[in-house]
């Protein structure tokens, strides 16, 4: 049986599709959220997402689960999560989608502001850094408190793979990918560390790191995604694990460093796009974003993301 208590963190999540139902289930099962309201305009599927949640709910930490159409569900939410978004099919980049995916968010984002005024808004619509700009400039909230999930699943996908090669757990491998969530994104190899020891530094049993081999491990990362969509349509487990792990942060204020994107505000001369780069997150959300000194090959990298999402905000004004 469902606890029906509703006090305690309250998680809507908007679009019901494979990564929003994903999120709930993360969510759930690790006991994030104690609400969660899912909610889409298609009456009948998110209704059966929820049900089809709830039927588990012996098997997981107490929480209660809402299916709904109406926006109004989501009212006084500590956390909106933005799922909705237009998909990507395979052949088409994250940027593809900027101009469907922006106008959902004119109409979707004013009603969720209004009914949710204090909430931190997380976006993972694709292309997350132009969506979450979108958002930002929409619902008039401060950078803190709108904020992407960018690129932490890139940098999950760079850890898990570094993990692999060097047999190290994933959890003693820092190392991050920053910039757009997409094909410009950049493996911040001057600061990777195995435990203390720079990735430069570490001796495989095949011999020292060598570029080509940190190259091949970034590209594999870049194109993680267009894998998946080949072979199943889309992601979804993943993405619902990064954006579980970013709200437990908010919920919990725990401070952690993750690659989220939020408006840039002078980090390393870079200001005015959404990207990722390591950022504290918690309560207040996207809190600040580390100070930090990449490699000038990788800054240059950096800035040449930051004008592509510039561009891609720039075509849709224009
Ligand atoms: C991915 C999608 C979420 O990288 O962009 O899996």
């Amino acid at each position: 049986m469902i606890d029906q208590r509703t006090e305690g963190s309250k998680v809507s999540i908007i679009g019901a599709g494979a990564v929003g139902t994903s999120l709930a289930y993360a969510m759930l099962i690790k006991g994030v959220a104690r609400h969660v309201v899912l909610q889409d305009i298609n009456a009948q599927k998110v209704h059966a997402e929820a049900l089809d949640l709830m039927h588990g709910g012996q098997f997981m930490p107490t929480a209660k689960i809402e299916g709904t159409d109406n926006v109004e569900a989501t009212a006084d939410s500590d956390v909106i999560v933005i799922t909705a978004g237009a998909r990507q099919r395979p052949g088409q980049s994250r940027l593809d989608l900027a101009g469907a995916s922006v106008a959902m968010m004119r109409s979707i984002v004013p009603p969720l502001v209004e009914l949710s005024p204090n909430a931190i808004f997380v976006v993972v619509a694709n292309p997350v850094d132009v969506v979450t700009q979108a958002v930002l400039k929409i619902s008039g909230l401060p950078p803190a408190r709108v904020f992407g999930t960018g690129t932490v699943l890139d940098s999950s996908r760079l850890r898990q793979l570094i993990s692999q090669k060097f047999h190290v757990a994933t959890s003693n491998v820092h190392a991050y990918m920053c910039g757009e969530h997409g094909d410009s994104e950049t493996p911040m190899w001057s600061m990777a560390s195995i435990s203390t020891v720079p990735i430069r530094e570490w001796e495989l049993r095949s011999g020292p790191v060598t570029d080509e081999l940190l190259d091949g491990i970034a590209d594999r990362v870049i194109n993680a995604a267009y894998e998946v969509i080949e072979g199943k349509g889309s992601t979804n487990y993943a993405i619902g694990l990064a954006a579980s792990r970013i709200i437990q942060a908010v919920l919990r204020d725990e401070h952690v460093v993750l690659s989220v994107s939020r408006l840039m505000t002078g980090w390393n001369g870079i200001s005015g796009v959404c990207m990722s780069v390591p950022t504290i997150v918690g309560a207040r959300g996207a809190i600040r974003q580390i100070d930090m000194k990449p490699s000038d090959a990788e800054l240059e990298s950096l800035r040449a993301s930051a004008a592509q999402i510039r561009e891609a905000l720039s075509n849709l004004e224009g």
